[in-house]
């Protein structure tokens, strides 16, 4: 671990810089002994007495509030960037972080690059970015033009929180430390996969950047792929970031762009009233995809995903059912069908349970859905760090696994932009009663694309 690190925030006294990181910052200095000195940059005027306050009582630790400084910036004139240089001439490791609206990225960086503060190839200079990175693939590949003239791609850190939840990570484990998933894991018994992140709440105050963004921006088009590439991808040669990168690009090219056809977009009732959102918007804020993977793993597996707000529950979940096994008569009657189903509950209530058919106890042989459960919270007996922990610890170690790489971001758009232009030339979407599962379309969705029926633990026998 190096001496110090100089974390110089950009858009430090927003709400993301509040609410995530430095909560997190707080936590990682007990837990990991950091030796952290935050350089909140912004717009506004504050001084630094002000901001030490504003961290104090963000993070609860005296220690990160102490040595923090104020820088007040004019994005757009580089010249204002100096006096950050000068507070970290001679820091041993320094992290620039883009806590800021997505407009702003390319003259922050710009200012970056063409001051001293960080060389090109040097890794003790960071970048870490905040989604949206991009709102549609040609502005995507521009970000990523501009972060490679002047920075190596090992340099760069482009937060995606999904992959640095505990239980996200874990699919790895459990696809690749245990020989008893991998064999089954293909074509050949994998009847259907399911990626369900709903959400119970609605956009909140985020109108003013959920209204330009939607379900597929906000949730498709980065966590619900990037769990689906980790889900889907092939074994990576060490668990290397660059391996498992190299892997899930190989996944993702292999997935064929979202159409409209086999796609269902929703918007919750009362979304229109909610403060900041255009009159008669169409925004979706729910989406459910069928999506196709054309690789020899996969070829023919229905694979549908779906997102929303203001939906039944928090429910992320990866679901994975098992062609049935045949079914044996007993006395001339046929048995029940119970399908097995492996299901990675990335939250609430972090899990994997293996749903399978057991005799129901008693003189008759007779099948039960029964589950045989590992709650992931009971491995340990500290809390489950939150991703943001994660992340940042990544970040202060230089590591990269929990990173999408930037072609992985390019990919992403190339697979969701053709949908979000269809639905760009459509009517109002569906409306769904908040506190449902979304719209009556998904069911049928599924229902014809093969996958059944959408699962859920909890509403599903056996695996609550
Ligand atoms: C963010 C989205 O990336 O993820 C939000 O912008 C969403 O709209 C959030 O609510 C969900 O994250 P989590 O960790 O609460 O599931």
């Amino acid at each position: 671990m190096a001496d110090r690190v100089d974390l110089v925030i950009f858009g430090a006294s927003g709400d993301l810089a509040q609410r995530k990181i430095y909560p997190s910052l707080g936590a990682l200095v007990v837990r990991e002994g950091h030796k952290l000195r935050v350089i909140g940059a912004g717009r506004s005027h504050k001084t630094t007495d002000e901001f030490r306050t504003l961290i104090k009582e963000a993070s609860g630790n005296s220690a990160l509030a102490a040595n923090a400084e104020w820088v007040t910036l004019d994005y757009s004139d580089p010249a204002t960037f100096a006096p950050v240089n000068s507070l970290i001439a001679g820091a041993p490791v320094v992290v620039f972080y883009l806590a800021t609206p997505p407009e702003t990225f390319s003259p922050i960086l710009g200012a970056v690059a063409s001051s001293d503060m960080a060389t090109k190839g040097d890794p003790s200079r960071r970048i870490v970015l905040e989604k949206p990175l991009g709102h549609d693939l040609a502005s995507a590949k521009q970000l990523n033009a501009q972060l490679a003239a002047s920075f190596d791609e090992m340099q760069v850190y482009r937060i995606d929180h999904y992959l640095a939840k505990d239980t996200v990570q874990n699919v790895l484990a459990l696809r690749f430390s245990n020989s008893l998933f991998e064999p089954v894991w293909n074509r050949n018994l994998v009847e259907t996969i399911q990626i369900t992140a709903a959400e119970e709440e609605g956009i909140g105050q985020r109108a003013g950047y959920y209204d330009q963004t939607g379900a597929v921006r906000d949730m498709i088009q980065n966590h619900v792929l990037q769990l689906l590439a980790l889900v889907t991808m092939e074994p990576p040669t060490t668990f290397d970031a660059d391996y498992v990168r190299r892997a899930k690009r190989a996944a993702l090219r292999a997935m064929s762009p979202l159409d409209v056809t086999a796609a269902v977009r929703g918007q919750y009732e009362g979304y229109l009233d909610e403060h900041g959102v255009a009159v008669e918007s169409r925004r979706e804020t729910y989406a459910a995809a069928r999506v196709s993977i054309e690789n020899w793993r996969w070829d023919g597996v229905p694979i549908f995903v779906r997102t929303g707000k203001a939906l039944r529950r928090r429910a992320t979940e990866i679901v994975i059912k098992l062609r049935d096994a045949p079914l044996l008569r007993i006395g001339g009657r046929r048995q029940r069908g119970i399908p097995t189903l492996i299901v990675i509950r990335v939250q609430p209530d972090e899990g994997i349970t293996l749903r399978i058919g057991a005799k129901r106890p008693g003189p008759r042989f007779e099948l039960v859905p029964a589950g045989m459960r590992l709650d992931y919270a009971k491995l340990t007996r500290a809390e489950l760090p939150d991703a943001y922990e994660n992340v940042l610890s990544e970040v202060l170690a230089g590591g990269h696994s929990a990173f999408p790489g930037a072609e992985e971001i390019e990919l992403q758009w190339e697979i969701v932009d053709p949908l979000i232009s269809a639905w760009e030339s459509e009517g109002h979407p569906e409306v769904y009663p908040v506190g449902s599962w979304g719209p009556r379309a998904a069911d049928d969705l599924v229902a014809t694309g093969g996958g059944g029926r959408w699962i859920v633990s909890g509403d599903e026998p056996g695996t609550a």
